[in-house]
């Protein structure tokens, strides 16, 4: 059984972040959430991993490698444009040569992973299975329904009245039938060859697909608020403190708190869950719970919490609170002194800011 994980795509919803950075590598917890993806893969026992790749390919490829950390290898499939979930399938063909595989959506979180769904296949040896979660707002997803011998009987794109409350959840395992599928479908009015009319095809040619639902916490990160829910979940699994870097001055640390090497902290009160990555350093500052620093981050003077702070950003001397935030890389606030007291602003395309 091989692997297949999409990091491709536009990641439109999550711009200007997504400007200059693939969106499957924005830390959830200070780890790329395409990491979380590979290592669910490698804990189902899978070690070959093809992994699609768009514009953002040289990022993605500088990041993961060739996989050795995981102990797995990786191979890079290149895409010439998001042209669908079912042309990044196409595409793989060689890649696969005949094996099954895994394809999981290099966006997707699911706590708890997919060695239980991977396992169930290997028990039930269906033509297809997707992975399923009830969710209270099924329209707003692919939709299963199922016949009653508890196979997929049809799938929905986000219907205006779900026949379900089963969504698909960003991952899937298909056989080598999968491939004469993606080359039979057309794509759809959006322009795009969809996975769900490639799994219809199957079942109209009355091949087995068979649902696996999961009970917990899974996330399709694509929007802010997403980004911000999926970094408190993970940073709720930390296991315990572990602080590397210097603690200077009356500085409290209170509850689950992860400090990276190098990293001062001088007269700051942190309040776990949190992670602060290495070099950074931070003074006068209250990090309360659900927030992410990256590394080399700098800041002062201020309070920030349920929040994610990317490498190299600064923050000096807000006074003020930060929330519910996600700053890119190399960002700079500050409060400045010089007339007119006025905001400064340099914001990229897309860039949302709120002032109270
Ligand atoms: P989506 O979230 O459906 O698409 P997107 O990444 O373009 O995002 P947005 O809607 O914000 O513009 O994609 C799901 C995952 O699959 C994501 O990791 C990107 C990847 N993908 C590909 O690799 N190739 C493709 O052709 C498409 C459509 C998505």
């Amino acid at each position: 059984m091989k692997g297949l994980i999409l990091s491709g795509g536009k990641g439109t919803r999550l711009r200007p972040i997504t400007h200059t950075a693939a969106k499957q590598l924005v830390p959830v917890a200070n780890k790329p959430i395409l990491f979380y993806a590979i290592e669910a893969l490698r804990a189902a026992g899978i070690e070959e991993i093809g992994i699609i790749v768009g514009e953002t390919h040289q990022e993605v490829r500088e990041a993961v490698g060739d996989g050795s950390r995981w102990k797995a290898s990786v191979t890079y499939i290149q895409q010439e444009a998001p042209l669908g979930l079912a042309h990044a399938v196409k595409i793989a063909e060689d890649f696969m040569a005949g094996d099954s595989f895994v394809m999981y959506l290099g966006d997707n979180l699911i706590r708890g992973g997919i060695t239980d769904f991977v396992r169930q296949f290997e028990d039930s040896r269906p033509d297809a299975m997707v992975l399923l979660a009830k969710v209270p707002n099924p329209s707003q997803f692919g939709v299963a329904e199922l016949d009653g011998d508890g196979r997929i009987h049809r799938l929905e794109e986000k219907p205006a009245r779900p026949r379900s409350d089963l969504a698909l959840v960003g991952v899937y395992l298909f056989t080598g039938k999968i491939f004469g599928a993606v080359n039979a479908i057309k794509p759809s009015p959006r322009g795009e060859l969809e996975i769900t009319d490639a799994i219809s095809h199957l079942i109209d040619e009355r091949m087995t697909v068979l649902p696996h639902v999961i009970t917990g916490w899974w996330k399709d990160t694509g929007k802010l608020s997403d980004m911000l829910e999926a970094n408190r979940i993970m940073l709720d699994d930390l296991a315990g403190s572990a602080v590397e870097g210097n603690l200077l001055g009356d500085t409290q640390i209170q509850g689950r708190v992860v400090v990276g090497r190098g990293t001062v902290i001088e007269n700051c009160t942190i309040r776990g869950p949190v992670v602060i990555g290495e070099d950074c350093r931070l003074a006068r500052t209250f990090v309360g719970p659900y927030t992410s620093i990256g590394p080399s981050v700098t800041i002062t003077g201020t309070e920030i919490e349920h929040s994610i702070v990317l490498a190299g950003s600064t923050i000096e001397e807000l006074g003020g609170r930060i929330e519910g935030s996600l700053l890119g890389k190399n960002v700079e606030v500050r409060r400045h002194q010089a007339l007119p007291r006025a905001y400064h602003l340099m914001l990229g395309d897309n860039s949302q800011v709120g002032i109270p």
